[in-house]
């Protein structure tokens, strides 16, 4: 369904490996098993419904698909008390007050006529899942409807209707059908359950943390200035934090930035005295600094060389 609506440069990949390649070349490095779901998403023209932790790369998906792919991206960014008026579209009353009193100070209202006037394309704002709707020459859009968990259940329900038919209802206008519908890519970072009905229109995959040797390569990609050796302990000691009892343990655009923050340092390798004056780059809960800061990084750091050495 969605295939008939690319072309040339927007040509949606044929395979998995063509999926995975086309994220690499804007240097996101997908596992198999994302490369697949995402793959299939494409080819079948349904949603992609992402959840995971924070910071493992879940909206970067939708920014990547939406370069790679040529495609202009809509983002709804959701929060508690999202309605339609911010979502779908919203009349211009300001407009419309204005467009009536300059038809009254011209004499002569008919009034059926200045209805229809005033609700017309002209005085309505259009928001992100409008947009979404309309047609594209570069191909339908990507739309990523960001953080859905933090929307309140009605617009999920909402939002279900939409999906369903990729149609809105304006009751002054008339319906709204997408040609082609969007490319969709619905993120969560399930502080709620999103409810079986909406993730039954999807195709759904739980976004996981890196593994080592995976996110070495994320490294490499996106923070090319490191040196070597630093960047391995980096990532090594990132995994390893993360096998602790920590309140909110690092993403991997936390590794990122850490392995940024010691570059800028002009550090080439890890030491108990930088790790501790850079935890709050990687640590972001005081109990959680507390908890590393001291004898149990270097033990994390003593357990990481001994890893890295037993490798080489
Ligand atoms: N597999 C990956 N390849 C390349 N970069 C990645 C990958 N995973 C994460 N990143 C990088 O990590 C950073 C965080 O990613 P992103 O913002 O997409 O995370 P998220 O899952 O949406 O987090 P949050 O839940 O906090 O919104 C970005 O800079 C992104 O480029
Ligand atoms: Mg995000």
């Amino acid at each position: 369904m969605q295939n008939s609506t690319s072309k040339g440069a927007s040509a949606l990949p044929a395979s998995i490996d063509a999926t995975a390649s086309l994220l690499a070349s804007a240097r996101y490095l997908a596992d198999r098993s994302l490369a697949t779901v995402l793959f299939l998403a494409l080819k079948m023209g349904r949603p992609l419904f992402l959840e995971g932790e924070a910071g493992v790369g879940k909206t970067e998906i939708a920014k990547v698909l939406s370069e790679t792919l040529g495609r202009r991206l809509i983002r709804l960014q959701c929060y508690e008390g999202l309605d339609v008026a911010a979502a779908v579209y919203e009349w211009n009353y300001a407009a419309q007050m204005i467009a009536i009193r300059l038809a009254e100070a011209e004499g002569a209202v008919d009034r059926e006529r200045l209805t229809h006037d005033v609700f017309s394309e002209q005085f309505l704002i259009k928001r992100a899942l409008l947009q979404a709707l309309e047609p594209d020459t570069a191909g339908a859009p990507v739309l990523l409807i960001d953080e859905l968990d933090r929307a309140d259940e009605a617009f999920e329900a909402f939002l279900l209707e939409v999906l369903a038919d990729f149609q809105v209802t304006i009751p002054e206008m008339g319906t709204v059908k997408a040609q082609h519908p969007p490319i969709v890519i619905i993120t969560s970072n399930r502080t709620r359950e999103i409810h079986d009905a909406l993730k039954r229109r999807c195709l759904y995959h739980w976004v996981g943390y890196p593994t080592a040797e995976r996110e070495l390569a994320i490294v490499r990609a996106k923070v090319p200035g490191v040196a070597a050796r630093l960047s391995q302990e980096v990532v090594h000691f990132v995994q390893a934090l993360r096998r602790e009892d920590l309140f909110k343990a690092p993403g991997v655009a936390e590794t990122l930035d850490w392995a940024s923050a010691l570059s800028e340092l002009d550090a080439v390798a890890l030491d108990p005295a930088t790790v501790s004056d850079t935890l709050g780059v990687l640590l972001k809960y005081q109990d959680d600094i507390a908890r590393i800061d001291g004898s149990k990084a270097k033990e994390l750091l003593d357990q990481v060389r001994a890893e890295l050495r037993a490798a080489e």
